[in-house]
């Protein structure tokens, strides 16, 4: 059983906000046209914080030194070495599910 961690309704549609999630783990959630997607807020370059970049369609720029990285998948559009991390979520109804 996950936990629920946001609302749907907490992420603007085309935008992103981190949450703090359980066991301290830091969580970005995206909202691509109102599908949500989840990656660890840590960006792998410097430890920015992905859910304060800015979105742009599937697309989020960090907001600390501009890397770029796929919400959906996490790749890195600057170095394919440094992927963020995905996170497993579920969305059920208006609740965002940390699986
Ligand atoms: S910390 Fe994200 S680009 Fe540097």
């Amino acid at each position: 059983m996950g936990t629920v961690i946001a609302k749907k309704g907490d992420v603007p549609t085309g935008g992103c906000i981190s949450i703090d999630g359980p066991d301290g783990k830091e969580v970005a959630l995206f909202n691509v046209g109102g599908e949500i997607f989840a990656l660890d807020n840590t960006c792998p370059h410097a430890g920015g914080p992905l859910g304060e970049g800015s979105l742009e369609a599937t697309i989020v720029t960090c907001p600390w030194h501009g890397w770029s990285f796929d919400v959906k998948t996490g790749e890195c559009q600057n170095n394919p070495d440094a992927p963020a991390k995905c996170v497993k979520i579920s969305v059920k109804g208006e609740d965002v599910i940390l699986e």
